[in-house]
């Protein structure tokens, strides 16, 4: 990083899911120490770390729980523990469907906190609750700085990847929406501030940054999915498209191939696994 330092770190591994490759948990555990060790280096005095992780329900809800214990031994202070609700569920007729994904929020120092990023577009239409302010009642709607709600830890507002979606990126089967880290960037850094992710997948982290004018380092140990975020990005540079719609990343080099026949979600890959 030539000796920058970065203000947030955005990280989305792989979950220890059937999906992905299945290792024991301890062995699960014990790399996310090592990535864990490299991001606190990697980060400001003051600066957030924020962790996407799923729990597998089959299988004792690892490596949730374990994650959550072992982040007690590092040196971050836990804040939020987030729940996203995906809108397509997966899970048979004798469960509840699985329709959430976790995002954990830590700090080093104090970091920033912008809070007008918490803003949703759903209105606040709540009356009735009533509160004397300065010997006058006051309605919660007048009481309030916005007229839409927060998001608080609990986002309901945020459409997950399918196909038809402008910023889909075929093949990625991990792909985060835009939305859920544009609003990670701008709660918790500031134009101008260095972002880190260390599994870039379809690089939308990356792309997050560059539209709110951050700076991103990102890596993937899979070549394809770095090629995948330069040339998401360099797209966007060129075209200001956010994805491929109706296309795919190696369309150039291999036109045959639809985008229809790619597995575009985890969820897809889960549905058939599960
Ligand atoms: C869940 S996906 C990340 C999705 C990403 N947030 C997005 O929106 O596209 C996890 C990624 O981590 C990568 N990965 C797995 N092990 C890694 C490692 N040791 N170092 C770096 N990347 C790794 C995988 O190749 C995969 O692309």
């Amino acid at each position: 990083m030539g000796g920058e330092v970065a203000r947030l770190a955005i990280h989305d591994p792989p979950y220890n899911l059937a999906a992905f490759e299945l290792r024991s948990v301890g062995t699960f555990i014990d790399w996310c120490k090592k990535w864990l060790i490299s991001t606190e280096a990697a980060l400001a005095s003051d600066s957030s770390l924020y962790v996407w992780l799923g729990a597998d329900q089959n299988n004792g809800f690892q490596p949730f729980p374990d994650f959550l214990l072992m982040m007690r031994d590092q040196h971050f202070q836990p804040r939020s523990l987030i729940t996203m609700r995906n809108q397509r569920g997966y899970g048979t007729q004798k469960n509840w469907m699985a329709v959430r994904q976790e995002l954990l929020y830590y700090t080093k120092g104090k970091p920033v906190f912008n809070i007008d990023a918490e803003y949703t577009d759903i209105p606040k239409i709540l009356r009735g609750y009533y509160k004397e302010i300065n010997g006058r009642r006051m309605e919660n709607l007048e009481r309030s700085h916005s007229d839409t709600i927060r998001a608080g830890n609990v986002w309901v507002d945020i459409q997950q990847i399918f196909y038809r979606m402008e910023e889909n990126v075929s093949g990625c089967y991990a792909q985060k929406p835009i939305k859920c880290i544009d609003r990670i960037i701008r709660a918790s850094s500031n134009p101008g501030d260095l972002v880190i992710d260390f599994f870039a997948h379809s690089g939308t982290t990356l792309l997050a940054s560059e539209i709110l004018k951050r700076k991103c380092f990102t890596v993937d140990i899979d070549p394809i999915y770095a090629e995948i975020s330069i040339r998401r990005l360099e797209r966007f540079r060129a075209t200001g498209r956010l994805g491929w719609q109706n296309g795919h990343p190696f369309e150039e080099e291999v036109p045959d191939i639809k985008a229809s026949a790619i597995p575009t979600s985890v969820d897809s890959a889960q549905e058939v696994l599960f």
